[in-house]
């Protein structure tokens, strides 16, 4: 089975004036192709951190990161942003919409870097799928919490990415709504095989994923996948 994530003895050190904060302390872990993997731990325990270390947004101070065998190590910032731009889906926790586009103009941005010609019309079917077709020209102030989460989803769907990061994708949202975000992103996962990297608080929706790894002060606590002696 292919391994498309492989992080090695990853750590991540804050320097500041004062003190240096080490926030990831030798994590290890490696996911399989189509695997879906949900990520928990308290409040600054490092999963946004580790995340956006993974999907190549950030650079690890130690250890390697390797996406589809892929060094992000040894990338240019350029073939970073290439390499997250083929294969790589985003949720953030605070969604990231650029708040000067519509709906639609922040689904179309990653089509468009990729040069796709009917940008307008793919991404308009992607937000019909999310259920905000309707909203398309409205701007991300003018959408609720979960209208701009989905909206968020759209786009991250929009590359029709191999590995999918979501940072809290449910957090803060109605169940009704938080259900329906799940539903769309496993059946990525179900549809196109994509992998599945989802941080949650939600032990429900962690345990519909495959494999939980635990974090705690910046160390895996458990690794479902793996025996912890
Ligand atoms: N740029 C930064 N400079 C200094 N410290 C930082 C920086 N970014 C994050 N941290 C610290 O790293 C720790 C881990 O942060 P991180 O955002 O990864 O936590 P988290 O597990 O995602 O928490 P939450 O569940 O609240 O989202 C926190 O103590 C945070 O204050
Ligand atoms: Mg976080």
């Amino acid at each position: 089975m292919k391994t498309i994530l492989d992080v090695r003895n990853v750590s991540k050190i804050y320097q500041s004036a004062a003190q240096a904060l080490t926030v990831l302390d030798q994590v290890s872990f490696s996911v399989t192709a189509g695997d879906t993997v949900a990520i928990t731990g308290p409040s600054g325990s490092g999963k946004t951190t580790l995340l956006g270390l993974c999907a190549g947004l950030d650079q690890a101070s130690n250890g390697t990161v390797a996406l589809n065998d892929m060094d992000l190590g040894v990338l240019s910032e350029d073939q970073r942003a290439a390499l997250r731009n083929q294969h790589v889906g985003f949720i953030f926790q605070n969604f990231q919409l650029l708040s000067t586009l519509t709906a639609l103009e922040n689904v179309m941005v990653p089509l468009e870097l990729r040069g796709i010609r009917n940008a307008g019309e793919q991404a308009m079917e992607l937000l019909d799928k999310v259920g905000l077709s309707a909203r398309a020209s409205h701007y991300p102030i003018q959408l609720s919490g979960g209208e701009q989460q989905r909206v968020s989803l759209a786009r991250a769907f929009s590359n029709q990415p191999d590995i999918l990061f979501a940072d809290e994708p449910t957090g803060n949202l109605d169940t009704e709504t938080s259900e329906k975000i799940v539903r769309l992103i496993f059946d990525l996962n179900k549809a196109a095989g994509t992998t599945l990297i989802i941080v949650t608080h939600d032990l429900e929706l962690a345990a519909k994923a495959n494999r939980t790894i635990k974090l705690k002060g910046g160390v895996i606590i458990s690794d479902s996948a793996v025996n912890y002696v």
